[in-house]
């Protein structure tokens, strides 16, 4: 089912010296518990795409239409957005305190997430005692804990150095399927993309229109560290590549 379509959607910033024309008639549409990459060069306008849905910044022209009414919006951002001074409990209750009274019931699905999560020891934790993936797995907690209907990752392992980005995609992909999460992630990464998404959309330079969707089907589609494996995983880089390639530098 249809959770998400945007429709024709344009963005203009305006600064006091000149309009930047960030997104041109982007239209996609995002079915309930799919997982959507987009993927383009920086600049390209990704991160505006997600802040409009998520109405932190307003559109320029088009529409987001919501299947449902009162839609819950949950966020990762690309830097390691935990407070230092807060315990990973705290930190994951964050939202929820945010936004409403915290529930007995809110804090029992927390721990339960921690818990299932391989986090339960580390509650009292600050997130300088714990490791680059466990603090992503804190952030994706924390965003779970408001119950998104649809979770928004904007180059969520961007900080992270290789080895670390590949278990991280793994446990990050696993927690978002296991609780039958809809998710759009933003990546400049193409294997990144290909492994994890059920479907890529290849956006161009400035301003972004919707270059190419791929649907990634491949045989005995599992884990993204597994899925990089794949047979068709070459096919679906060179394609993309080359949509990417085409771009002016
Ligand atoms: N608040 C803003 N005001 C003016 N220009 C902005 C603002 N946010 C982003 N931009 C510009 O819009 C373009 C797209 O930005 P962004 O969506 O962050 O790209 P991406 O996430 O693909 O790297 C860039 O040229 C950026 O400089
Ligand atoms: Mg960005």
């Amino acid at each position: 089912m249809e959770l998400l379509k945007i429709e024709e959607l344009s963005k203009n910033y305006l600064t006091k010296k000149k309009v930047i024309c960030a997104l041109k008639n982007i239209s996609l549409s995002i079915n309930e518990n799919e997982f959507i990459v987009l993927v383009g060069p920086s600049g390209a306008g990704k991160s505006t795409i997600l802040s409009i849905i998520g109405d932190l910044e307003k559109k320029s022209k088009g529409q987001i239409k919501f299947s449902k009414k009162n839609i819950k919006v949950g966020y990762m951002f690309q830097e390691d957005s935990l407070f230092p001074w807060l315990t990973v409990l705290d930190n994951c209750m964050l939202g929820l305190k945010i936004k409403n009274k915290i529930t007995k019931e809110d804090e029992k699905y927390v721990k339960m997430l921690l818990k299932k999560y391989g986090l339960s020891n580390f509650e009292k934790s600050y997130p300088k005692e714990l490791s680059g993936g466990m603090r992503q797995r804190v952030a994706l907690i924390r965003t779970l804990a408001i119950k998104p209907d649809i979770l928004l990752l904007d180059e969520p392992f961007s900080a992270l150095d290789y080895q670390t980005r590949i278990t991280v995609s793994d446990d990050v992909f696993k927690i978002i399927k296991e609780e039958k999460k809809t998710a759009l992630m933003v990546t400049h990464d193409i294997s990144e993309a290909i492994s994890m998404a059920d479907k890529v959309v290849v956006l161009s330079n400035r301003p972004a229109v919707v270059k190419n969707i791929y649907e990634i089907n491949m045989d005995n589609k599992t884990i993204p560290s597994e899925n990089r494996k794949n047979e068709k995983f070459n096919f679906y880089y060179n394609a993309i590549w080359k949509d990417l390639d085409h771009y002016e530098r």
